[in-house]
């Protein structure tokens, strides 16, 4: 007999199944709980809820593990590339050399996007946030591929969907940025490969062709294999929601890119920036910071610390902190943020403040300060979040699809008024 939760209710005694994952983690199983019971549960932000049961990536906060299907994410980072990881995230398994050429080969042609889609970012204004023009064109892609409105097309044909995606999204973010400064767009080229297309895109003018760097490009693919998953997070389960309706690829990915944006997700790490220039221009003085940040009558926290899962450090960030030293290394760069980035990281880590609530850099912290030496522009930090956490997304939504899920929909008490009757106007 597998374990059970027994609650009682009104002095009746329910049992609930309790489901135990792959890596020992341990649910109750409320799928029939309204219908015995009556009673609903209430988790305000989800923080003890799971959503879902899933093969694709798991993340242990309180001992600090990430893995892609199993695969510890130090050695993806370290042995394997970004379109790799994308094709086991999405397929489950690493491909074969032949199955991995086949890919590359797919999402080689297939970056460029319709000459009518160009158009779209003439209508914005050059100071729109990229991050409202991507989800916006992303959405757009529906409208020029209206075989991609269904979402139980068979695998072949959904991974033609999931492949135009993949390899227009790095056309669709540098065009972005192009725009923003009133320049014109570069086109991608199928002798360059993922990263170095993308910032091909990003750097080349009609005057001069950007020169590739072999150290930002590995810097880059290890930064985008980092960002590739991270199982139910905010923008995530906001495709997960989304799909759950069979909304369409595309329109879902937006609804992620939607979600990302915000400053306590994924725009986090422009916030980062933001807050260690602010703290640069106001002398450096990180103690009185983190006094602003502990304060709990200013607004202020410290940007890219704290994780509603990592209780502990974040692996990626562990990761990106010692990326972040090389690249600045590597190409000469010395940035003054970077010194204050491991101060306060410093005087944090030994704050009871952080401590007792374990707040610890979370993979935001670093990664703004490479992404700004390898000359990227701030608007452009939560867009490259995007660009690698895009293959997670989709893998995410294809097991939801695959997994014919129902469709998502929350319950919830409700405090308002109890019934009344209409009051004519003249009568208020
Ligand atoms: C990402 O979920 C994911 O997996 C996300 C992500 C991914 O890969 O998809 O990992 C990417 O979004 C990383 C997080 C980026 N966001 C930031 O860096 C923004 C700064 N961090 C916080 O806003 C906060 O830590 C969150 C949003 C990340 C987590 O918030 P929680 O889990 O809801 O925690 P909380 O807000 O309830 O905070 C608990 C306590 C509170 O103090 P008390 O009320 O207990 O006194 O910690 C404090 C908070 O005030 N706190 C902070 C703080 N973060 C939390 N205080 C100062 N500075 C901070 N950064």
């Amino acid at each position: 007999m597998s374990e059970q939760a027994e609650i009682i209710l009104e002095g009746k005694s329910h049992k609930l199944p309790i489901v135990v994952g792959t890596e020992n983690e341990k649910a109750i199983d409320i799928n029939n709980l309204r219908s015995e019971t009556g009673y609903i549960t209430l988790d305000s932000g989800y923080k003890n809820t799971g959503a879902t049961v899933s093969a694709i990536t798991f993340l242990d906060g309180e001992e600090g593990i990430l893995s892609y299907r199993g695969y510890p994410i130090e050695q993806l980072a370290e042995r394997s590339d970004f379109i790799e990881v994308a094709y086991l995230l999405i397929k489950g398994e690493l491909p074969t050399k032949q199955q991995l050429d086949e890919f590359y080969e797919a999402i080689t042609m297939h970056t460029l996007i319709h000459e009518d889609i160009r158009k779209f970012y003439g209508a914005f204004p050059t100071f729109a946030h990229p991050m409202g023009v991507v989800s916006s064109v992303t959405s757009a892609l529906s409208t020029f591929y209206p075989e991609s409105l269904n979402p139980h097309r068979g695998e072949e044909k959904i991974f033609l969907t999931i492949t135009r995606l993949l390899a227009k999204f790095p056309t669709i973010a540098a065009w972005a940025y192009k725009h923003s400064i009133g320049h014109p767009v570069v086109y991608p080229k199928n002798k360059l490969g993922y990263v170095e297309n993308f910032l091909n895109m990003m750097f080349s003018m009609p005057t001069d062709e950007y020169e590739i760097d072999p150290v930002v490009v590995n810097a880059l693919d290890k930064l985008l294999i980092l960002h590739a998953d991270h199982e139910q997070n905010c923008s995530t389960s906001t495709v997960r929601l989304a799909g759950s309706s069979q909304a369409n690829l595309y329109s879902s990915i937006a609804a992620g890119i939607t979600a990302l944006w915000g400053p306590l997700h994924g725009g986090a790490n422009q916030e980062v920036i933001e807050m260690l220039d602010r703290i640069r221009e106001d002398g450096g003085s990180v103690d009185k910071w983190i006094a602003k940040a502990k304060d709990k009558n200013d607004p202020f926290r410290l940007m890219g610390f704290g994780h509603r899962v990592y209780k502990n450090f974040d692996p990626r960030a562990k990761i990106i902190k010692k990326a972040c030293d090389d690249v600045l290394n590597r190409l000469g760069i010395k940035d003054p943020v970077l010194e204050i980035a491991k101060k306060l990281e410093e005087v944090a880590l030994n704050d009871e403040y952080f401590v007792e609530r374990k707040l610890y850099p979370n993979v935001d912290f670093y990664s703004g300060i490479i992404y700004r030496a390898m000359g990227i522009p701030k608007d452009m930090f939560t867009v490259l979040f995007a660009v690698g956490r895009l293959p997670g997304w989709i893998a995410q939504w294809k097991e939801m699809t695959v997994n014919k899920e129902p469709i998502g929909r929350p319950r919830q008490i409700y405090v308002g008024s109890k019934s009344r009757d209409y009051i004519n106007i003249a009568d208020r």
